[in-house]
């Protein structure tokens, strides 16, 4: 590595946000050849860049932007809302102008899939930009170091495992990012780096301290921002709350004040809400996921099911609850399953009390699939939400041999989805890609969660199972 720089024409967006181009000017002492693709932090398509070199593979370099040479024709670039942009890590797209972002991440997400039939761009390739590019982020999870002075707090910094201390976040929702703010008085009895995690619903915030034991003190301070931020409520109703903290360390939790709040709960809204706490998932935005699980069921709802009652539904991943609420509206039985203890007891305790029609249960995915395809009892619709990782070749076409007739794959990354979805049509014929939504769930970052939908056109091979099973 050194500190030349190379002139390089950006064509494209790589999956993880960057621009990719080829070098057009070697002008380094290592004498690049032209041509040479180059992944660059901070560019745009259509722009040409000069680079610093950050990586050096065989076949292609990485660095970042350090003078921007011609801008694109589209107006793709914007000044970056954050003062510290060029240092967190947050959020990398702050260049990018927000009225773009969803059609680029459209195009990540086509490009990422480009080996499957694809959709057109149309009714059934579509993408769903955010209502709001700052404020929206209803979750976290921060990061800090303790300090002389009290608390280094906010997200790492690019490429690096420093905090970058953070006083205003702006993609936060206002009442999370003055939650997360609280943990600075409680400097002195946290361990000397750690991370806080909040989950907020817009006005109350939970807040979760993994790694922190309980101590009186701690429990005291936290007690007297829980309060005074529920005196200033009294007064005005637009003030946030800290409703608690829970704390975790080593195996004991600890609870100060209510450590769970109700997402989603939208007067006359048919989607129910959840309860949770600050250490299970949720999506990081309200109003797009919203817009997610309205989807995924109305996309398991038009699978039919051959019978007046709905088909019947598997879903895995299923966290919480977010899309068995739905769900259990659309299917006439739903099968509910997740890995993770506490969001399987959380998933419990929502079905109990909306009284839904879900049957739950703690199973890995991979496995609980590998077993259903030695058997014979098909599911009619297979919603599935993997982690990043996605379930894996062997998975997928398991998956392909259980469902009968539509699969809703919900995903985070698309490159997984991709080698998914690949291994799943490859192993049956009767199997093709219908439908895939994009939703920008987290805007200012090449963050993107995708709906795919798998439908099954006539009858699997070998197919024992009658309608009314
Ligand atoms: C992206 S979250 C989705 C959760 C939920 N569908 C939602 O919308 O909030 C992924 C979920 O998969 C679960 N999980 C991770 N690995 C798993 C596995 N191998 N099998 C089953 N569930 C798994 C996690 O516990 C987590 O709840």
């Amino acid at each position: 590595m050194n500190d030349a720089t190379l002139t390089v024409r950006i064509h494209d967006l790589a999956h993880g946000g960057e621009g990719v181009g080829r070098v057009e000017a070697p002008r380094d002492s290592e004498g690049e050849p032209e041509g040479r693709v180059c992944f660059v932090e901070g560019a745009l398509p259509g722009e040409l860049v000069r680079v610093a070199i950050d990586a050096r593979h065989k076949r292609w370099l990485r660095g970042h932007v350090v003078e921007l040479l011609a801008a694109s024709e589209a107006p793709l670039r914007a000044e970056p809302p954050c003062p510290l942009a060029d240092r967190c890590g947050g959020c990398s797209w702050q260049h990018v102008a927000p009225a773009a972002q969803a059609e680029l991440k459209q195009g990540i997400v086509a490009g990422q899939l480009r080996r499957l039939p694809l959709p057109p761009k149309g009714p059934h390739f579509t993408i769903v930009a955010s209502p709001s590019a700052l404020g929206y982020r209803r979750r976290a999870r921060m990061h800090y170091t303790r300090t002389p002075g009290g608390l280094s707090l906010g997200f790492f910094g690019h490429h690096s495992r420093e905090v970058v201390d953070c006083e205003r976040c702006l993609v936060l929702d206002a009442a999370l990012d003055w939650a997360l703010q609280q943990a600075r008085a409680w400097a002195s009895w946290l361990p000397s780096t750690g991370e806080i995690l909040g989950l907020s619903n817009g006005r109350e915030v939970v807040l979760g301290l993994p790694g922190v034991r309980p101590d009186p003190e701690l429990e005291a301070a936290i007690r007297a921002v829980i309060e005074a931020s529920q005196a200033a409520a009294e007064q005005d109703e637009q003030a946030p709350v800290l409703l608690g903290v829970q704390l975790r360390g080593g195996r004991g939790r600890h609870g100060v004040g209510q450590t769970w709040l109700e997402l989603d709960s939208v007067p006359g809204s048919a989607t129910l809400p959840v309860v949770q706490g600050p250490f299970t998932f949720s999506q990081a935005q309200a109003a797009q996921n919203h817009a997610l699980v309205e989807h995924v069921a109305d996309m398991a709802a038009a699978a039919g099911s051959g019978s007046a009652e709905g088909p019947r539904i598997l879903e895995l991943h299923a966290g919480v609850g977010n899309f068995s609420r739905v769900l259990a509206r659309v299917g006439r039985r739903v099968w509910a399953s997740d890995a993770d203890r506490e969001a399987v007891a959380t998933l419990q305790r929502t079905v109990e009390r909306w009284g839904l029609s879900v049957n739950v249960k703690r199973a890995q995915a991979e496995r609980l699939l590998a077993k259903l395809a030695e058997g014979d009892r098909p599911y009619d619709v297979i919603v599935l939400d993997p982690p990043r990782a996605g379930i894996g070749e062997q998975a997928a076409r398991d998956l392909a041999q259980v469902v009968r007739r539509r699969v809703v794959y919900v995903s985070c990354d698309p490159a997984t989805l991709a080698r998914d979805l690949q291994a799943m049509l490859a192993a049956d014929a009767s199997l093709r890609l219908v439908d895939v939504r994009v939703f920008d769930m987290m805007p200012m970052t090449p963050e993107v969660e995708v709906v795919a939908t798998v439908e099954r056109s006539g009858e699997r091979s070998g197919d024992r199972s009658g309608a009314g099973r």
